[in-house]
């Protein structure tokens, strides 16, 4: 049973690769293209896989997050393939309660737009696929971007930048994710699905752990919040994934838990 994973040289796609047994094909935006819809049906046709995964994404194009979103769905759904897009959570515009599994979108970026375009697209073109929902994507090796982030502030490497005492998400360690995006994949889960951690942490809080964990000093982290700096950025948004929690055998662990140990 082959597996397709598109953006398998990404953080995700690659730990979902990894695990996704022997028959796994992965592509490359070198290899594959996703703005390409004829490529896209090309390489699909030829491997005729029976899950496809998209991971692929850039933050700033609509022709990769939402056009190429639904070329990937157009082709899984040609050959019959079982589709796992991931989505996020950065199609909420934030709040102050957590979202449900399957709320409307309320982006207020361009890339949270994106995402949401690609959501109705793949809906439209396969009901049955699963759309997962993500928050920040961290591991304790401290290969996650959302941790270089957070360590690059602390070690005064962004000049005027701050992590936000407001800006409120549910961190997911990448192997929790890869395991539930294909415990998904061989499930017949349909429509949107919050897959996150269980924890809600600022990113202040995110960058006291991880100071923690790599032994920087916390009193170096520069705070700010998303209000006073009046950045059009969604702050509050917490998922809800206890359906997910409850659906999966793969635990989804707390973020305090992820990176709880110091590094030595
Ligand atoms: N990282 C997070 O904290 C986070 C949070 C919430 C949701 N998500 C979602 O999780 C998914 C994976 O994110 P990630 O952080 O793993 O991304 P990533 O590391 O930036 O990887 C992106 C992948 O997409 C591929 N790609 C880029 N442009 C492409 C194109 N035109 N055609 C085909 N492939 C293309 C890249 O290939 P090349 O490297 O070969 O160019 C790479 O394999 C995305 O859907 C994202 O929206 C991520």
């Amino acid at each position: 049973m082959t597996t397709l994973v598109v953006g398998a040289s990404g953080y995700l796609g690659s730990e979902v690769a990894a695990r996704a047994g022997r028959d796994v094909v992965g592509t490359r935006s070198a290899d594959l293209d996703i703005t390409d819809r004829a490529a896209v049906l090309a390489l699909v046709s030829a491997v005729r896989p029976r899950v496809v995964v998209n991971c692929a994404y850039r933050n700033d194009s609509w022709a990769v997050c939402a056009d190429g979103a639904a070329h990937v769905a157009l082709a899984a759904a040609a050959v019959g393939a079982r589709l796992v897009h991931v989505s996020t959570d950065a199609l909420h515009g934030g709040r102050p309660t957590p979202y449900g599994d399957a709320e409307p979108p309320t982006p207020v970026h361009m890339y949270g737009a994106a995402k949401a375009a690609a959501e109705t697209a793949v809906t439209a073109i396969d009901p049955s696929a699963v759309l997962v929902r993500t928050s920040l994507i961290v591991d304790g090796d401290g290969r996650s971007k959302q941790i270089a982030l957070c360590r690059d502030m602390i070690e005064g490497r962004i000049p005027g930048g701050a992590l936000f005492a407001d800006e409120y998400r549910c961190p997911v360690d990448v192997g929790d994710l890869a395991a539930a995006v294909l415990e998904l994949a061989a499930s017949d889960v349909a429509g949107t699905l919050n897959v996150a951690g269980p924890e809600p942490v600022s990113r202040v809080r995110l960058g006291e752990l991880v100071a923690a964990r790599w032994g920087l000093d916390p009193a170096r982290i520069p705070v700010d919040t998303v209000a006073a700096r009046g950045l059009h950025r969604p702050a509050d948004v917490r998922l809800d994934a206890s359906r997910a929690a409850g659906l999966l055998a793969t635990p989804l662990r707390p973020v305090s838990e992820i990176l709880a140990r110091p590094l030595t």
